[in-house]
């Protein structure tokens, strides 16, 4: 997710650009860069990399001015560079923008047969060509803005300068934050609270479809209809950490909670209702690449690794391909069968994963098509594929890696629906029960976080514990996987995950009253066999936590806890008690006093062997 910053006052801009985008730097980003309206001129500074690189340019090139406005860019269209970087200029304006708009291709081709000429690969370079359109014809730019909107899909944070009108900068909002304030010295604005406390407590969050206009002592909102709105301003009382992390008590809760917002920015665009299609443009195979590949592939490590299992289910459960899925330090060592015209799919958030990058080189060096499900646009792993599906899920800041498994479970879920459609396995209806269920994910993860005090007293109750037994089958045997996972790095406490059906061929002499069980039960074809395990571990005195689906209540006299997710479809439940997983691993970290943003020993991203 970019970051947005903006002035206009009595100041000079540029200090307070750079300390605003300093602020928003632990929001990740790729590249930045900063525009200053000056003396009918618009001077504008970018570079790729760290804010370092930026602040030598201007070094260099100083600017003077008192209006200006600034960004860092987590790329999402265009790889990271100097031409991708924000501000985007068309004519006599500039704009730096956060969001995804998803038809940009349309627009950016209709604006090219109107004779724009466009300098860079990003969609919000069709912000800035849309608005100098319509500035020729509107007198004023919080009007252009307003009809611009409609043209619009997507989200966005926009702020816009034009040397049409000198000391102001106009922003609007849709579906993407955008903070405003004013202080004796001038106006400010930005994509959070972060930067703009070192000015102002006093700030005003915009709403969607609002418009604003920031001059050096006076801020005019505007409603979505262009009518003036009285606002009131909210004081802050978050120190600077604590905004950065969304008033978060860590960027794992933060990122926990962002959930609901990665999986509707993952299907964003990426589909065709009316076909019931997957629209992977990024995934760079055509349909007869994808009908001959001889073998599909799945290889990644840790929580990718479980996000790769689940895609096995997927794979064969919703169009009876099979699939082999394989750990990356493995492959890369085995002499593995693969051959010309696989497809090898290659998880990782970071793309930098040194045993999933030497995976992947060895699958291409023997002649298989790769493609990368990845979270960091620009990284090692997504350069080197054939193609690649982005999983949008803004940086993952914890080194507990929770929204970028969600985000790779609904890229493989799109991956496979375009398998399906392309083998005729699904048909259109089928694509759009899929498609509308994938839908629906969004407001049950929703509704489980809201529930989330169920689950932290559950886990203050077994804090101490030293041992835990995940339990799973079928699609939520790699969740158990997960679950675990969450735990043991976290916490420090020991925990399995195991297949249920495995538990009497060993793990059961282990199962005594001081070892917590977790069973996942959702209301499936294995139910049955999941509750009978759950029989067998009461039966040894374990404690039993069970997850269920919403509506069973079978296993209340039986597990000492029952918590449960809303009755979906089978192949649908795994991110569903992931994030239940997620949430009592944090919270037994937590009554441990542990730091679940950096757990000891682990780095966010394994670049060595
Ligand atoms: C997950 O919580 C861990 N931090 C770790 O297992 C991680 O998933 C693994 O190192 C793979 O990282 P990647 O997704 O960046 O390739």
């Amino acid at each position: 997710m970019c970051g947005i910053i903006g002035y206009v006052g009595r100041e000079s801009a540029v200090p307070i650009l750079l300390s605003g985008l300093r602020r928003l730097e632990y929001r990740g980003y790729d590249s930045a860069g900063l525009a200053i309206q000056h003396n009918g001129n618009l001077e504008i500074r970018r570079s790729e990399g760290k804010l370092s690189n930026l602040e030598a340019v201007l070094h260099k090139t100083s600017i003077e001015g008192s209006t200006g406005i600034g960004h860092t860019r987590w790329a999402t269209h265009g790889r990271p560079s100097e031409q991708n970087a924000h501000p985007h200029r068309s004519g006599d304006l500039v704009l730096v923008h956060n969001g995804i708009i998803e038809n940009f291709l349309t627009l950016r081709h209709q604006l090219e047969s109107e004779g724009h000429r466009f300098e860079s690969e990003t969609d919000t370079e069709v912000i800035a060509h849309l608005l100098s359109s319509v500035m020729k014809r509107e007198s004023r730019l919080d009007q252009a803005i307003r009809q611009v909107a409609h043209e619009l899909h997507g989200n966005y944070a926009i702020a816009v300068m034009s040397l049409a009108e000198p000391g102001r900068i106009v922003v609007s909002r849709s579906g993407c934050p955008l903070v405003i304030g004013l202080n004796g010295t001038g106006a400010f604005l930005a994509s959070d609270v972060t930067p703009l406390l070192e000015y102002t407590r006093e700030v005003l969050f915009l709403e969607d479809g609002e418009v604003a206009i920031l001059q050096e002592s006076e801020i005019k909102v505007f409603d979505p209809e262009g009518q003036p709105k009285e606002y009131q301003a909210e004081t802050i009382h978050w120190d600077a950490e604590a905004a950065e992390k969304g008033g978060y008590p860590d960027f794992m809760m933060k990122e926990i909670h962002e959930q609901p917002q990665v999986i509707m920015d993952t299907l964003r665009g990426r589909f065709n209702y009316e076909s019931g299609e997957a629209d992977l443009p990024d995934l760079v195979m055509t349909k007869e690449e994808l009908l001959g590949a001889r073998r599909f592939w799945i290889v990644a490590c840790g929580t990718s690794w479980h996000a790769g299992l689940v895609g096995k289910y997927l794979f064969e459960e919703m169009v009876r391909r099979p699939i082999q899925v394989d750990i990356g330090s493995e492959f890369r060592y085995r002499d593995p069968m693969i051959q010309p015209n696989d497809l090898f799919i290659a998880i990782s958030q970071s793309g930098e994963t040194a045993d999933t990058l030497a995976a992947a080189r060895e699958a291409k060096r023997r002649g298989a098509r790769v493609l990368a499900i990845v979270n960091a646009v620009g990284s090692t792993l997504a350069r080197e594929a054939d193609g690649v599906i982005y999983t949008r899920c803004g940086p993952e800041i914890s080194v507990a890696s929770t929204k970028a498994f969600t985000g790779q479970v609904i890229a493989l879920y799109l991956l496979v629906l375009h398998v399906g459609r392309v083998h005729e396995v699904l048909s259109p209806e089928e694509g759009r029960w899929w498609l509308d269920h994938f839908l629906l994910l969004p407001g049950q993860v929703e509704h489980i976080l809201k529930q989330e005090n169920m689950i932290e007293s559950i886990a203050k109750q077994y804090a101490k514990k030293r041992n835990f037994l995940y339990l799973g089958r079928g699609i939520n045997y790699p969740i158990a996987l997960e679950g675990a996972l969450k735990l043991k790095e976290i916490s420090y406490i020991h925990a399995e995950g195991y297949a249920a059906g495995e538990m009497k061929h060993g793990p059961i002499a282990l199962i005594d009253s001081e070892m917590p069980v977790v069973v996942l039960s959702p209301k499936d074809r294995l139910y049955e066999k999941s509750v009978s395990n759950l029989m067998e571990v009461r039966a040894r005195s374990a404690p039993v936590i069970a997850f269920v689906s919403e509506g069973d209540h079978a296993l209340d006299q039986v597990a000492d806890h029952v918590f449960a997710i809303p009755d979906v479809h089978p192949l649908l439940t795994p991110i569903l008690f992931t994030v239940g997983l997620q949430l009592l691993a944090y919270h037994i970290a937590v009554q441990r006093g542990l730091d679940v943003d950096r757990p000891r020993n682990l780095a966010k991203s394994v670049t060595v062997e």
